[in-house]
This record gives C-alpha cells, sequence and structure tokens, in this order.
C-alpha cells in the first residue's frame, strides 16, 4: 500500500492590486450579476462571470425554483449561457462571488461540486485551463490555474473515449 498526496495550487491575495483591469472588470461583472441572482429560497446569492478567449465577458446568477432541483448554481448558469451563444470559442477565466453582506462568514466560498465538474468539462472540450477565481470578503481573492487543482481524479471525456474505442 502507497499512500498518495496530492498538492493543489491555490494564489490567496488580500486585494486587487496585482490584477490586470480585464482582471477587475471580470470581477466587477461577477459582482453585479449576483446583485441579480434569483434566490428567494435559500437568500444565498451567487454571481459568476466567464471571460472567454475574444475577451467578451458572460454573467450569470443563481436561478432557483419551489421545486428545488429546478434550480441552478450561478456558475453552470454563466458557463452554460457562453457556451450555448460562444460554442466554438475557448473559455479562459471564471470569477465567483457570493453576496457576504447579511454575514459574519469570512470564508471563501468555492463551486459546489456539479459545477466543478462543469468547469471540467469546458477544460476538457477546450483542451486548456480555465483560471478560476473566488472572490472572497474585503477583495481578497483566490486564484486557481486550473480546475484539476480543485477536482483531483476528475472524471471526464477522455476516459469514456477509452472505454470506446
Ligand atoms: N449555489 C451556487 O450558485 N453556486 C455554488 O457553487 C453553490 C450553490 C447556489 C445554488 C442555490 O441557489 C443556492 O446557492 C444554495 O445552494
Amino acid at each position: 500500500m502507497i499512500t498518495v498526496t496530492l498538492e493543489i495550487n491555490v494564489a490567496v491575495h488580500d486585494d486587487y492590486t496585482s490584477f490586470s483591469a480585464q482582471e477587475k472588470t471580470l470581477f466587477a461583472a461577477a459582482k453585479a450579476a449576483c446583485d441579480d441572482a434569483y434566490a428567494p429560497y435559500s437568500n444565498f446569492h451567487v454571481g459568476a462571470a466567464v471571460l472567454l478567449e475574444n475577451d467578451e465577458i458572460f454573467k450569470g446568477n443563481n436561478q432557483e425554483n419551489a421545486a428545488y432541483p429546478s434550480g441552478l448554481c450561478a456558475e453552470r448558469v454563466a458557463l452554460f449561457y457562453a457556451s450555448a451563444v460562444r460554442p466554438n470559442i475557448a473559455i479562459k477565466a471564471l470569477a465567483i462571488t457570493v453576496d457576504y453582506s447579511n454575514t459574519d462568514f469570512d470564508e471563501i466560498v468555492s463551486p459546489c461540486g456539479g459545477c466543478r465538474q462543469a468547469i471540467a468539462e469546458y477544460e476538457h472540450k477546450f483542451k486548456q485551463n480555465i483560471t478560476i477565481y473566488v472572490l472572497g470578503r474585503n477583495d481578497k481573492v483566490f486564484v486557481i490555474k486550473s480546475m484539476k487543482d480543485l477536482l483531483p481524479f476528475l472524471f471526464s471525456g477522455d476516459i469514456l473515449k477509452a472505454f470506446n474505442k
């Protein structure tokens, strides 16, 4: 028996000073999307913004439903929207934020398992990493260079392909 220890890489920033104008625009888009979240049941507002290879930005936010499973997370709303209207343009980055205004909670809120899988799918589709910016309270930002860091041993289309020779 061996124990495998995995290392993940996350850059933690305490403010926005080292980010480019484009990155700050992406963060602002995620925050604006968060303001428009439709979350009457959880009251947990999430915003996401996708940056494409052609520099377009697509926003999304969580959309809830009285029949709970019928809703969708912000990350997937943004990713599916971008993919629906720009199917052939690679996704470069995704910024995610939550509304901290009604809580003392001051940790980062990183994407749920289903959204991690969806992000991994687009890395697989375009054969390139997606930078994930998780925006926290007071301009804190976690930067993750690829979903492979958040989803070790991930399941992807490469595995299905290997079984379908
Ligand atoms: N939610 C997101 O939008 N993204 C996540 O990564 C986690 C959860 C939403 C779904 C639901 O509307 C609410 O947050 C509570 O789970």
